[in-house]
């Protein structure tokens, strides 16, 4: 099984945190109790010696730790899920509606800052065959179906069964399919677009995604971003906002509860990574509160 760090305990459904990426508790997905008591009831001594043995050979399931950053369980999945079950609700964090309406002030600030990735966005000189990866709900995708031939991709239908209705509404084009972000790319592009992407890569994925990406581009390709910074009042009213951890709890208006990674990476740090996969031109900035706006050219 794989390492976990929040998890209801197998024996008794309790919840539980682990309180570092090393505990024993997070392999066997047994709450402190149950480890506890492990010596009483067949199955959790059977889960504590698989847990034990987990964690001698390397977590299963783990990025192996670059750079000092400890491991991280794949959460790949839980995300796809998670977007997959919010699809009918993802644009309300981009109109501020629902439980993503944070007050006046806030909420005018947000509109304001996506103005300004707007017309950032519009004012790249994007063109030819166009590639957006991670594209859900499609919100990006109106402004570049009207820039080029646009392929439009992301994990899960439903998020592309809502972009299909905006272009149509917009009477704009794309080739619509699923495809995950990581696949390897079939051709190269004039320009790649990913929006609140980034931020899903874990840390000790980033290099090899912004390669990835390069790999998408033809020579003198253009790969653009827009993504998060940490502001409080980005999210629903019920979600923290931390720059330190990379896995956040996210939750559904209905209570469901996920994980994914979430990490809040500084321009020049993203800069830095996009020359080292080998780009040139690389342009970080933000707007005043929310997003992050990165250009370069492959
Ligand atoms: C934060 S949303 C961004 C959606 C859109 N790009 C935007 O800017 O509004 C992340 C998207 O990534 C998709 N996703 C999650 N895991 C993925 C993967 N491995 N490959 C491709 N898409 C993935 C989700 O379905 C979701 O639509």
């Amino acid at each position: 099984m794989a390492f976990r760090t929040a998890f209801d305990c197998l024996w008794c459904g309790t919840a539980h945190v682990v309180g570092s990426p090393d505990d024993l508790e997070g392999y066997a997905q047994l709450c402190p109790a149950c480890v506890g008591r492990a010596g009483e009831n067949g199955f959790l001594r059977f889960r504590l010696k698989a847990a034990l043995a987990e964690r001698s050979a390397g977590a299963p399931g783990t990025s192996a730790p670059a750079d000092g950053v400890p491991p991280v369980e794949d959460l790949s999945g839980e995300m796809k899920a998670y977007y997959a079950a919010r699809a009918p609700e993802y644009d309300d964090w981009y109109l501020r509606t629902g439980r993503y309406s944070r007050g006046p002030v806030h909420d005018l600030a947000w509109t304001a800052d996506l103005d300004s990735a707007t017309l950032w966005l519009d004012g790249l000189p994007i063109q030819g065959e166009i590639v957006e990866l991670a594209a859900g709900t499609g919100w990006w995708s109106a402004l570049l179906a009207g820039k080029g031939v646009l392929s439009l991709y992301d994990a899960n239908e439903l998020p592309l069964d809502r972009a299909r209705d905006r272009l149509l509404a917009h009477g704009l084009r794309a080739h619509i399919h699923v495809r995950d972000a990581w696949a390897e790319p079939d051709r190269a592009v004039d320009a790649l677009y990913c929006g609140f992407w980034l931020s899903h890569v874990p840390r000790a994925r980033l290099t090899e995604f912004l390669e990835l990406a390069r790999r998408w581009l033809k020579p003198g390709g253009l790969f653009a971003f827009i993504d998060s910074r940490p502001d409080p009042h980005s999210g629903a009213v019920d979600q923290e906002v931390s720059a330190e951890v990379e896995v956040a709890p996210r939750r559904l208006a209905d209570g469901r509860e996920f994980r994914v990674v979430k990490v809040y990476w500084q321009p020049a740090e993203l800069e830095a990574a996009l020359r080292a996969a080998g780009f040139s031109r690389a342009e970080v900035t933000t707007t005043s509160r929310f997003f992050l706006l990165g250009s370069a050219t492959a």
